[in-house]
């Protein structure tokens, strides 16, 4: 790993540095098990489309890297494991290479790897329409993910302060650019009402990316100097949490579940709550790192896990799934009570 000079090294190896933080909101979901699965493995399709995307496998490699000459090796590796599985693959905030052309090659390099594969760019909230068309043009991107940070802008030593422009520049963003646009969380989780807010400036798609995986309050606590946040390192919904949040009341927009998430039986267990896709951060980052052919082999095997315990639960699509039987228990469970959902 290189010399710790820049923000975004210092992104990835903090995410490596805190990888795996236990116990995960997931744990708190059980299935009833069935003892007629009623189908055959190979009836599975595991197939997922999010406003006009067409996705092979209901998992994706979510937003991480790019923006220093490390990074973009390393945006190499992934895109070369999007490539060589079918994966979608998000490439980290675009913004560094706005400000710096230099960077321009580090983002790019997913798209030069990966000519034919679902592509989407990364941008912050406090960016309007036009940097939002500059980087979907630089990177030809299927889809444009617009992060919602401010937990981390807060606690980042050099973050930003103003947040009042957010709604309007996502608004502007969505109503101006021919690319689905994708509301992002960074791993605090989303809740019903901005949900409901996303859906009414007409979001489509979200990723309500919860608390249990990554924690960039925690990341960049570790990176101030001066006094800690500490508090906020508790800051924010599960993934569980939020994903019982967002089935109480979203409408047509499509939900994507990210944060903790590193596995098949937890790619399940979100689908299961009403997610139509996942996307898995820290996990690919850390297998990546270790070794790039062994996380391919890795990939393929997960699709296999997925289409059997999808079949032990008789659901033949994602959207038979969606209406699996489950028990939730334990602080998962008091979060339903407390906020009143059936
Ligand atoms: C991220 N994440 C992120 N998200 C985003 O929208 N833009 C970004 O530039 C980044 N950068 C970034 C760097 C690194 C090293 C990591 C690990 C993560 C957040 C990420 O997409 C995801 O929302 C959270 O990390 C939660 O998922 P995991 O990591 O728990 O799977």
């Amino acid at each position: 790993m290189p010399k710790q000079n820049n923000r975004k090294n210092e992104h990835v190896s903090l995410s490596e540095k805190f990888y795996d933080q236990g116990k995960s909101s997931f744990e708190d979901i059980r299935f009833v098990h069935h003892s007629f699965p009623q189908m055959d493995v190979r009836d599975v399709d595991l197939s997922v489309q999010l406003n006009g995307l067409n996705f092979a496998v209901p998992f994706f490699i979510n937003a991480m890297s790019g923006g220093s000459r490390w990074t973009g090796k390393v945006n190499e590796k992934l895109a070369i494991i999007a490539r060589e599985t079918g994966l979608a693959i998000a490439t980290g905030s675009v913004s560094a290479a706005l400000k710096d052309p230099e960077q321009v090659s580090t983002f790019k390099i997913v798209r030069e790897t990966n000519p034919n594969g679902l592509v989407f760019a990364n941008l912050g909230a406090g960016h309007g329409i036009e940097n939002a068309k500059k980087v979907v043009d630089m990177l030809k991107a299927d889809a444009l993910q617009i992060h919602i940070n401010a937990p981390q802008e807060i606690v980042m030593p050099e973050g930003d302060r103003a947040f009042s422009d957010w709604v309007d520049n996502l608004q502007s963003i969505v109503d101006g650019i021919d690319v689905p646009v994708i509301a992002k969380e960074v791993g605090f989780g989303m809740s019903r009402e901005t949900v409901q807010l996303l859906e009414a400036i007409g979001i489509q798609i979200m990723d309500i990316s919860g608390k249990g995986g990554t924690n960039f309050a925690q990341i960049e606590n570790y990176r101030r100097t001066d006094q800690k946040l500490d508090d906020l390192e508790s800051w924010g919904q599960t993934t569980v949490e939020s994903l019982l949040e967002a089935k109480e009341v979203v409408q047509q927009a499509q939900i994507i579940a990210s944060g903790g998430i590193r596995r098949p039986f937890e790619i399940i267990k979100a689908l299961s709550l009403g997610a139509s896709l996942t996307g898995l951060s820290s996990q690919f980052m850390h297998m990546t790192l270790e070794d790039v052919d062994q996380t391919i082999k890795t990939v393929h095997a997960w699709k296999s896990e997925l289409a059997s315990t999808m079949t032990l639960l008789g659901a033949k699509s994602v959207s038979e799934l969606q209406k699996t039987d489950l028990i939730i228990s334990g602080q998962s469970s008091d979060w339903c009570t407390a906020r009143n959902i059936s």
